[in-house]
């Protein structure tokens, strides 16, 4: 089988989504049941980290423990990662010792040009551009809670950051619709977000309108890991985009709320929003666990028809 990475969202078909999504709900299936499944007996997975991360290293390490194989953990602090060794070089030595790797970085060219040298497949867990595992977990979710996604409206409020890039993506690849509403001055940017054009998405002034009528209303931080030094800023122009409960009342009746986390209540959502009853964001965050699990399956191991 000739070598697949995940290192953004688009690198699926929409059917290997669909395989992907049916697959994490028997894994999460069987786990819930305490039936132990084993796949990736003697596989190893090495997790590279150059920005801190409590949920990805979490559901990365459990996940692949718990299908038999095992975590290795280095960040850029004490590898020679952070000493200046070329990403070419570490992906070749890295890739040689390993079966499969996740890299948490900054520009998406990094994750690109490691991929380009590793033997083994790599998954984006988050660059500056795109989150696609997370979009992963949140599709998942919303199948759980709500059905198919397709022909369903999403409602993005906020920053146009990576885990946005990846909802434009994945609304290319599953024929859904983004409603976006950023502040002036941070508008989604096309060729960044890698998508194809501007079918799947519109871009609104005003967030409420962004919010009337979704079914899905999601936001995230106002200042993404690495954009600390325009916290300040971004403060003040992001004031008038955070998802209250006024803004789930225009959303449809039975709208869901997600969130990435970490969340900053106050900023971005409401406590009220987050913490009630249209929120989601703990069986979201449960789930990147299941569907990287079948994600870490996919790659290394093709489709299983137990399906
Ligand atoms: N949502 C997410 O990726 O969380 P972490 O930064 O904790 O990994
Ligand atoms: N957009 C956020 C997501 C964190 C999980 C960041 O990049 O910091």
């Amino acid at each position: 089988m000739s070598i697949r990475h995940f290192l953004q969202f688009n690198d699926l078909s929409r059917d290997e989504l669909d395989y992907i999504f049916e697959r994490a709900l028997w894994i999460k299936a069987q786990f819930k049941d305490y039936q132990q499944y084993w796949p990736l007996t003697d596989r190893t997975l090495v997790m590279i980290f150059e920005k801190a991360s409590t949920r990805t290293r979490l559901s990365f390490e459990a996940g692949m423990q718990q299908l038999g194989g095992s975590a290795i953990y280095l960040n850029t602090r004490d590898s020679q990662l952070g000493r200046g060794e070329p990403v070419e070089d570490a992906a070749q030595v890295i890739s040689r010792m390993s079966d499969i790797v996740m890299i948490r970085t900054f520009e998406q060219e990094i994750i690109e040009r490691f991929a380009a040298n590793s033997r083994v497949p790599v998954i984006n867990g988050l660059t500056n551009e795109y989150h696609p595992c997370q979009i992963l977990a949140d599709i998942l979710t919303f199948i759980e809670h709500r059905g198919p996604i397709q022909g369903k409206t999403v409602a993005w409020i906020g920053d146009s950051n990576n885990v946005c890039n990846t909802w434009l993506q994945a609304a290319e690849v599953l024929d859904f619709n983004v409603h976006v509403s950023t502040p002036p001055g941070y508008e989604v940017e096309q060729e960044r977000a890698g998508l194809y054009g501007h079918a799947h998405y519109e871009e609104f002034a005003d967030p409420m309108e962004a919010a009337r009528g979704a079914d899905l209303v999601t936001t995230d931080v106002w200042t993404s890991m690495g954009f600390e030094a325009e916290n300040e800023e971004r403060m003040r122009d992001f004031a008038d985009w955070q998802v209250d409960a006024d803004m789930m009342k225009v959303a449809a009746k039975d709208a869901l709320f997600m969130h990435c986390l970490p969340a900053h209540r106050g900023e971005e959502v409401s406590a009220d929003v987050i913490d009630g009853p249209h929120s989601v964001v703990w069986d979201e965050a449960e789930n990147r666990l299941h569907v990287q699990k079948a994600l870490l399956e996919f790659l290394l191991l093709g489709r299983i028809n137990k399906v």
